[in-house]
């Protein structure tokens, strides 16, 4: 059973992304390496009749990490139980969890590099040997207990392998690299989409919506809404290029895909710091964003295609930001 299936009043919009995410493996669109390895991996699993090892799932935000755990609980045919690293705050809040989990389930732990040392601490004895340890009594006559917790995976889901530690990191069997989805499958994603929220849309349309994606999933399913409402208002019965390029312009979303405070970050970086190197904390109060948000939402589509680089003494921008900004290149064409 999915806990959003339960929700009898979903907020506006929500019901919406909720019956636009896949449930299945087959109805998940590109990540194609991952996805047979772990169409393998499951079926295996499955003629065992055990439980999946525990899968680690790391990328950025929106490209199906939340989804593929629903997907590898339902392919798994068992129980999926979804909570947070900040969300378990302490030991006995695990201990709680573990020893309701059904026989084989799933336990999806998001934003997992946010959990607590002292809960990954009980953590790993789960993860390896399905034992917990629960402390009886209290002050001097306390003493902790080996208990059996039942077989069950984790999915643990991050946005950055870097902040985990190696320990927890080591305890995952099967660890998969989200990578940014190409046009080809973000087309296919809005195609789906489209369909699935009874809007026409032309070949061109899709195409379009799918090169302002920034290769997101979820930008891509966003920004298809948003051009409904402009297709739907100017009386239009499908979407075509031209509604997309009126919605992208309306939104001042440009032809990458950029948004405003990509552009804003990469003006900052030129304008005021001569292209670079410049520190993370002084672009975030440069654009008025928090340094995490630009870290991992703004900062790794910049650095893919080819705007940005991170280097030990701060952020540069390349000769791409200064043409698709707009701005001269410096004279002596030495950057950074
Ligand atoms: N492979 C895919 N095929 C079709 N739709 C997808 C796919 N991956 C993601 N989506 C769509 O994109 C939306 C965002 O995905 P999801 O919530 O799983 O991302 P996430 O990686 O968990 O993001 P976050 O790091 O912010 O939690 C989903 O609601 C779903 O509709
Ligand atoms: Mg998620």
């Amino acid at each position: 059973m999915r806990p959003d299936e339960l929700n009898p009043n979903p907020l506006p919009g929500e019901s919406d992304d909720l019956s636009l995410r896949p449930r299945r493996l087959s109805e998940f669109i590109g990540q194609a390496k991952l996805k047979q390895n772990l169409s393998v991996f499951i079926e295996a699993a499955r003629g065992r009749s055990e439980p999946l090892d525990h899968v680690l799932l790391y990328g950025p935000p929106g490209l199906g990490k939340t989804t593929l755990a629903h997907i590898v609980a339902n392919e798994m045919r068992t129980t999926i139980h979804v909570t947070s690293g900040p969300a378990i705050e302490r030991p006995s809040d695990l201990v709680g969890i573990l020893t309701n989990l059904d026989e084989g389930a799933v336990l999806f732990i998001d934003e997992i590099h946010r959990l607590s040392r002292a809960v990954e601490e009980y953590l790993y004895p789960a993860m390896e040997d399905r034992k917990v340890d629960i402390m009886i009594g209290q002050g001097p006559a306390a003493r902790s207990v080996r208990m059996d917790v039942p077989p069950f995976t984790v999915i643990g889901a991050t946005t950055r392998q870097g902040l985990l530690t190696g320990p927890l990191r080591d305890r995952f069997g099967i660890i998969t690299h989200f990578a940014y989805y190409d046009e080809k499958a973000l087309y296919e994603i809005v195609r789906r989409s489209a369909g699935i929220l009874g809007y026409g849309i032309s070949d061109v349309g899709a195409e379009a919506i799918a090169s302002r994606s920034r290769g997101t999933p979820r930008i891509a399913n966003r920004l298809l809404r948003r051009v409904r409402d402009f297709a739907q208002v100017d009386g239009l019965e499908a979407i075509d290029a031209k509604i997309v390029d009126k919605a992208a312009d309306a939104l001042e979303i440009d032809p990458l895909g950029l948004d405003r405070v990509d552009r804003t970050l990469l003006a900052v970086i030129i304008d005021r710091h001569k292209g670079g190197p410049v520190g993370l904390d002084t672009i975030a109060a440069g654009t008025g964003e928090d340094a995490t948000t630009i870290e991992d939402v703004y900062e790794p589509y910049l650095i893919q295609i080819g705007m940005l680089t991170r280097t030990p003494r701060g952020r540069c921008v390349t000769s791409a930001a200064y043409r698709h900004l707009g701005r001269p290149e410096p004279a002596d064409g030495v950057l950074g």
